[in-house]
C-alpha cells in the first residue's frame, strides 16, 4: 500500500469521481463528516455536468469539477484534464463511485494503489455492465458488491471488501439493485477507511 500524505489533521484527502445519482458519494461524504474517519473529500468530479450527485457536493460545500469529454480531442487529453483537477485539489487517492467511463491505461497506472472502485457484483463474477440483470438471467442465488483497487483490466483489480445479498424469487433487476445498493453505502466507507489504515487487498479468484 502506498504511503499517503495526510493533511494537518491526519486525514487523507480524496477525490470522488461520479457520473450520476451520487448516492455512494453521499455515503462517503456522510462517513467523512466524522472527524475520526481517516479520509476527507476535497473534490467531487463528474464527467456529466448535470449529474445529480453534484448537487449533493454543492450543498455540502465540497469543490466540484465537471470536465467533459467533448471538450478534449483525445481520451488521453481528457484523462490529463481530470488528473489536473485531482492534483490541483491536493487529493492523494481517488474513489470511483458510479463513474461510468473507462480511464486510460496511463492514468490508471499512475494511480495504481491509489484508486478504488465500487462494482455491483461479487467479482470476479459479472465484470462490466448490467450486473443485476445478468445475475438474475443466470439464476444466481446470491449477488452483491465489491470494493476493489483499480488496475488496467476492467473490474479486475484486487479486492478490498465484498458484501453479499440473497437473490429472491420475485426479484427484478431494480429490486435486486436496491438491495445491493443498501450494502454499497456501508461497504464503501468501511473499505476505504480500512485501506488507508493499512488493510491489504487480496487477488480476485
Ligand atoms: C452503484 O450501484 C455502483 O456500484 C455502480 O453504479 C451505481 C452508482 O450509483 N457502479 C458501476 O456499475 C461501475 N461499473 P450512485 O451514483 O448512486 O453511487
Amino acid at each position: 500500500m502506498p504511503d499517503f500524505v495526510t493533511d494537518a489533521d491526519g486525514r487523507v484527502p480524496i477525490a470522488v469521481f461520479i457520473s450520476g445519482r451520487g448516492s455512494n458519494f453521499a455515503a462517503l461524504a456522510e462517513a467523512a463528516d466524522d472527524a475520526a474517519f481517516p479520509a476527507r473529500i476535497v473534490l467531487c468530479l463528474s464527467d456529466k455536468p448535470d449529474a445529480k450527485g453534484l448537487d449533493i457536493a454543492r450543498q455540502r460545500g465540497i469543490a466540484v469539477a465537471t470536465p467533459t469529454r467533448a471538450d478534449y480531442e483525445s481520451r488521453d487529453a481528457f484523462d490529463a484534464a481530470m488528473e489536473a483537477e485531482v492534483v490541483a485539489a491536493g487529493a492523494q487517492l481517488i474513489c470511483l463511485a458510479g463513474f461510468m467511463r473507462i480511464l486510460g491505461r496511463a492514468f490508471v497506472e499512475r494511480w495504481e494503489g491509489r484508486m478504488l472502485n465500487i462494482h455491483p457484483s461479487l467479482l470476479p463474477a459479472y465484470r462490466g455492465l448490467d450486473t443485476h440483470a445478468r445475475a438474475l438471467a443466470d439464476g444466481a442465488r446470491e449477488h452483491g458488491v465489491t470494493v476493489h483497487l483499480v488496475t488496467p483490466g476492467l473490474d479486475e483489480g484486487p479486492i478490498l471488501a465484498q458484501a453479499r445479498v440473497p437473490v429472491l424469487a420475485d426479484d427484478t433487476a431494480e429490486t435486486l439493485a436496491a438491495r445491493v445498493l443498501a450494502e454499497e453505502h456501508t461497504l464503501y466507507p468501511d473499505a476505504l477507511a480500512a485501506y488507508v489504515r493499512g488493510a491489504e487487498p487480496r487477488p480476485q479468484g
